[in-house]
Parts: structure tokens; C-alpha cells; sequence
């Protein structure tokens, strides 16, 4: 090519989204194909949310509100922080993104296990970042392995809790010991994607007690247990300085109308939220019992997959 791109760029594979089932569907011409990937809620959503989605219908010749004013008051009441604690996204993705923008100058160091969610390594090389990996050990984030790595150049450490795609996961009592080892000026940022469905109460929540640590910054999406990925909202729970930040660089309509409606009306409905949770439960149950009889190995998981040994 004639132009010429960044070198962190040129580095960077692209995201391999799972297909959609239309897709796979089209193109094997099959039916009734149960998609397995990408860790989505099959269950649907909310009915509250499809009354709220459809009564809002008619306002979208409007912008959306930039503020998300509803929605980060519905999220602030729900965790007991301020609204000005709140940034959100057009997904967790977006915050992600944000996050490499606002603390990495060219060069900086951002730490994540390796292999991990690949947005994290796009985002930091986008930024101009470096990302550096930390394999995991026995399949669980290696945290004395993340300690190691943190030089002057560290800004940020991504942690993902629990974890993606092993279903491990990070107790509290790891965590705790983990923080005190890192510097005061190195954010981290925890990504819970799928902490809704831990079943182990040793596992480190960041919103027990939200904000206790102004380097971490908590990472929440609508995505999995309230079945919303198609409308693409997550959030940010984080100290007022670092939101700041980000909500100065983000997009102002990152979070579209319909997006923003859809969110509210599945926080209030945490009767959908404990059957989501609940089913995604018992399929995992039965998933890794009737694999197991096959003699396929699975990996116990605090999440909603799970990893198992094919053995191809
Ligand atoms: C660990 C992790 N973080 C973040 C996300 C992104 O979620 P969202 O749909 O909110 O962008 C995913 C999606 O699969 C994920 O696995």
C-alpha cells in the first residue's frame, strides 16, 4: 500500500467476531442452528425491555441523550456511587478503548494475561501502547506474573474477573495481596463481564465495595447476563477524576437511544436477570456433566462457557 500506516497498527489481527447464526445459517444451509460462541444469553432479554425499546420507537429522529442522565442514575442508585463515577459505552468494548486513549502516551505499557480478550491488545495498540502479555499459569491469570512486568512504563493492567476464556477466576483474598504490590500511579482496570454469574463467594467483586481503590476501574456489561449485546451497552465504575477523562474523549451519542432505554428497563427487572442466570446455571450443569461422560475434559467455570479439551 502507497500510504503509509503506524507500525503499532500494522500489528494488529483483526478481531474474529463469532459468526451470526443467520450467517452460518445462509451459508450451510441449515436450520435451527444453536450458536455456541461469542458467550451470548440465549434466553433473550427482558419483556420490560421490549416494551420500553418499542415506546421509545417513536423518538429516534432525536440524538440521544449524551449525559446517559437516566441510565447513570439508575446504575449509580443500584451500586451506591455518584453519577459522576459512571462512564458508559457503546459496550464495555468502547470503555476499553476510551481507557488506552486517555492513560497511554506512545510507548507506555498496558499488562493483560495472555490469551485474553482481544480488545484489550487492539485498544492499547490503537493508542500507540504496548501491550504486554503474561501467560497464564494452570489456567488462571498468573497475578505474581503481572507483578513482575511493571516497569516506569506501566500505565495500566488489564484484569478480567472471571476470567475469558477459562471460567477461572480471582478470590479476594488474591486480589487484595495483588494491590498492594502495585505502584500508586498504574490504573487497573477489572473487567467483570461475567461476574452476574459466579457461583464461588470467594471471588473478588470489585463492586462490593465500589470505589475503595481510586486505581481500579471497574468494567460491567449489558451484554451477557441481561442479554442486551445486540444493543451494545456497558459501563465503567470508576473514580470521578478518571471518568472525567474518559468522558471527555468519548463519542457524545456513543450509547444510542434505544441502547440507553433497553438498559434501564433491565435493571429494573432483576426477576428476568435471576432466571437469565439461573438457566445459563443449569446448562452448564448438564453441558459439563453429559461431556464429562463423554470423556471430554472440562474446566470447572464461574462464568457462562465453558472450556473443554477436544483434543484435536
Ligand atoms: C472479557 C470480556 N470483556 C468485554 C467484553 C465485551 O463486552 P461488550 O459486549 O460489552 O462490548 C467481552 C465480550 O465477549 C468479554 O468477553
Amino acid at each position: 500500500m502507497k500510504f503509509k500506516i503506524s507500525e503499532q497498527i500494522a500489528t494488529i489481527n483483526p478481531y474474529e467476531p463469532g459468526k451470526p447464526l443467520k450467517e452460518v445459517e445462509r451459508e450451510y444451509h441449515l436450520s435451527n442452528v444453536i450458536k455456541l460462541a461469542s458467550n451470548e444469553n440465549p434466553i433473550g432479554f427482558s419483556p420490560k425491555v421490549y416494551d420500553a425499546v418499542t415506546q421509545n420507537m417513536k423518538d429516534m429522529n432525536r440524538y440521544p441523550d449524551s449525559s446517559a442522565y437516566l441510565l447513570c442514575n439508575a446504575i449509580a442508585e443500584k451500586f451506591h456511587v455518584a453519577p459522576g463515577n459512571i462512564v458508559v459505552g457503546n459496550g464495555s468494548d468502547d470503555i476499553i478503548a476510551l481507557l488506552a486513549h486517555g492513560f497511554l502516551n506512545p510507548g507506555d505499557e498496558a499488562l493483560m494475561p495472555l490469551p485474553s480478550f482481544l480488545m484489550y491488545e487492539i485498544s492499547v495498540k490503537t493508542a500507540k501502547g504496548i501491550p504486554v502479555m503474561v501467560p497464564l499459569t494452570d489456567f488462571s491469570t498468573n497475578l505474581d506474573g503481572i507483578i513482575k512486568k511493571i516497569s516506569s512504563k506501566t500505565k495500566l493492567i488489564f484484569i478480567t474477573n472471571p476470567f475469558n476464556p477459562t471460567g477461572s477466576i480471582i478470590t479476594d483474598d488474591d486480589f487484595t495481596e495483588f494491590l498492594q504490590k502495585i505502584p500508586d500511579d498504574v490504573i487497573i482496570v477489572v473487567d467483570e463481564a461475567y461476574i452476574e454469574f459466579i457461583r464461588n463467594d470467594s471471588v473478588y467483586n470489585s463492586l462490593t465495595h465500589p470505589l475503595q481503590d481510586p486505581r481500579i476501574v471497574t468494567l460491567r456489561t449489558f451484554s451477557k447476563a441481561y442479554g442486551l449485546a445486540g444493543f451494545r451497552v456497558g459501563y465503567g465504575i470508576m473514580d470521578s477524576e478518571i471518568a472525567e477523562i474518559l468522558n471527555r474523549i468519548r463519542q457524545p451519542f456513543n450509547v444510542n437511544s434505544l441502547a440507553q432505554v433497553a438498559a434501564v428497563a433491565a435493571l429494573d427487572d432483576e426477576v428476568f436477570l435471576n432466571k437469565s442466570i439461573r438457566v445459563t446455571h443449569e446448562g452448564l450443569d448438564f453441558l459439563f456433566a453429559e461431556l464429562t461422560d463423554l470423556g471430554i475434559n472440562c474446566l470447572p467455570t464461574q462464568s457462562n462457557f465453558l472450556m473443554l479439551d477436544l483434543k484435536i
